[in-house]
């Protein structure tokens, strides 16, 4: 049988034979035995699923985000006539829904440390820094390893500067920050002019406890149908072209910042998370190739890496992770270029 792990192709013999590697990471101060995190979506939603994941080998888990916005809109669902015509019963539903959502989100971390022994990352999509900081302290209670920010920002309204909408990562991350000691990752939208200025001010900032950065969310996207003439959805999954974007990004800020990097977005194989690794992440997270190809894409992944490693004589991550970062690499200004100044592969 053959295994597919990117570009390359090995027999399930072959793996067999590779010499165990040791390819265990430190990502937010916490030990994982690899560096293959599945992501935050709705695969990390229930016990079982995310025991498949273990029993494959991942790194750690990332649970399915619990939504600000979800919240709110289960709060407001409903509740615009009972609010006016019978306020106890609205408060009371209003109580009530929210420790549904929040509840079923806790049992759910707590199951899951009682099911496995990788970490369990909490998520929360988040767009303000109001009411649902709170749930911060009930996750952290609930025993999760630490948590996943995953604030979602589109610079899409023109009335707004950008420094009011980058103020909201320092906001947020604050008055989380306050309430937990559980290292803190910031997932984070690659809409930004000063990206670099960004993280390293967020990194620097004594105000809060950001362990790491996910580079970076990758939302939904919109398109138009030419038949209907109407607005559709763009493509849900990525596709392993997509993991550039955060290469560039963690490439040349995983040197620079002092802080772990987890690379999300087009990461599908094994050589995605080799280069990875080469330009500095502390971690990676899968999601696609996991909707695609099942659990057990983790586990080719992993025999990928130790293959390479083998080939390479590494025995361990430690011996090339970062190795082409902007701070290592012999040519660390491929990072920052952005034209195509001369003939590439015969296309001018
Ligand atoms: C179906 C689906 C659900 C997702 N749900 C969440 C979510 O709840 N929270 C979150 O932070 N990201 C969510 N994501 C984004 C993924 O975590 C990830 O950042 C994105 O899919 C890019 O990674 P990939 O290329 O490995 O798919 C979701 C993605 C998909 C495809």
């Amino acid at each position: 049988m053959n295994v597919d792990v990117g570009q390359r192709e090995y027999r399930t013999s072959e793996i067999e034979k590779t010499i165990m590697k040791d390819l265990s990471t430190t990502y937010l101060g916490l030990k994982l035995k690899n560096p293959v995190i599945v992501g935050s979506c709705g695969l990390t939603n229930s016990v079982e699923k995310i025991q498949e994941f273990a029993d494959n080998n991942a790194g750690a888990v990332v649970l399915k985000s619990l939504f600000e916005e979800q919240i709110e809109a289960e709060l407001a669902s409903n509740m615009a006539s009972y609010q006016s015509d019978y306020p106890d019963a609205y408060d009371y539903i209003r109580n009530y829904t929210r420790g549904n959502a929040v509840d079923d989100y806790l049992t759910l971390i707590a199951e899951a440390k009682k099911a496995v022994d990788i970490p369990i990352i909490a998520s929360v999509n988040c767009i303000s820094g109001s009411e649902w900081v709170s749930f911060a302290e009930s996750v952290q209670k609930a025993g999760a390893d630490a948590l996943e920010l995953n604030v979602s920002l589109l610079p899409s309204n023109p009335q707004k500067r950008s420094e009011e909408t980058e103020q909201l990562y320092f906001d947020i991350v604050k008055k989380v920050s306050d309430r937990i000691s559980i290292p803190i990752a910031l997932k984070m939208s690659r809409y930004s002019a000063g990206l670099a200025n960004l993280v390293t001010r967020l990194a620097w900032s004594t105000d809060h406890k950001i362990a790491g950065f996910v580079l970076f969310n990758r939302y939904y996207r919109p398109d138009i149908n030419i038949d209907s003439m109407t607005m559709s959805t763009a493509e849900i999954f990525s596709t392993p072209a997509e993991i550039t974007e955060s290469l560039r990004w963690i490439g040349l800020l995983s040197g620079a910042v002092k802080k772990d990097f987890a690379a999300s977005t087009g990461v599908h194989d094994s050589e995605a998370v080799i280069k990875q690794l080469l330009a500095g992440a502390a971690a990676v997270q899968v999601v696609s190739a996991l909707y695609q190809n099942g659990p057990h894409r983790i586990s080719e992944i992993l025999a990928g890496i130790e293959k390479w490693m083998e080939e390479k004589s590494f025995t361990a991550l430690a011996d090339f992770r970062g190795k082409l970062s902007y701070s290592n690499a012999e040519n660390p200004a491929a990072y920052e270029r952005i034209q195509f100044m001369k003939q590439f592969a015969g296309i001018s």
